[in-house]
């Protein structure tokens, strides 16, 4: 019992010591580092938030999506311990709190879809300037 408890609880804090939240303004920096055209930059700022909430760990289990953009197991990474899917990428380290691979998916992805892959985007197509006003 014990041990099982050491356990869980090692568990627990390498989870949190991976997750990561991002600030809104933190977030739309980075994404530039790794090559995000300016001009899409509050969009996916804006979608993130969406998605996320900035939450790098974020997974929907029910969907399978995974990480702060909410990759989809279903066509762009794998769930078995070799890489697979559009992004030749282990859906589990779009969950951990390094962003440039979610990012490399994500400009994948919107090369051949566009923004529309994803649902949130329905909430991104406007104005959407405030998503990094004052950044
Ligand atoms: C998880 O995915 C389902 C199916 O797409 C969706 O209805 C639900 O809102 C998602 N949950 C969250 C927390 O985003």
């Amino acid at each position: 019992m014990s041990s099982y408890r050491t356990v869980a609880i090692l568990v627990l804090f390498v989870a949190l010591a991976n997750a990561k939240i991002y600030d809104r303004c933190e977030f739309a920096r980075e994404i530039q580092t790794y090559g995000v055209p300016y001009e899409q930059v509050a969009v996916w700022t804006c979608i993130a938030q969406h998605e996320s909430e900035y939450n790098t760990a974020a997974v929907n289990w029910s969907s399978g999506d995974h990480g702060i953009y909410q990759i989809s197991e279903l066509y762009w990474c794998s769930t078995s311990d070799t890489p697979g899917g559009g992004c030749n990428a282990l859906c589990s380290q779009f969950e951990d709190d390094y962003i440039g691979d979610d990012t490399a998916c994500a400009q994948l992805i919107y090369g051949q879809m566009g923004f529309p892959a994803w649902t949130t985007y329905q909430y991104c197509n406007g104005d959407v300037s405030s998503y990094i006003a004052g950044c």
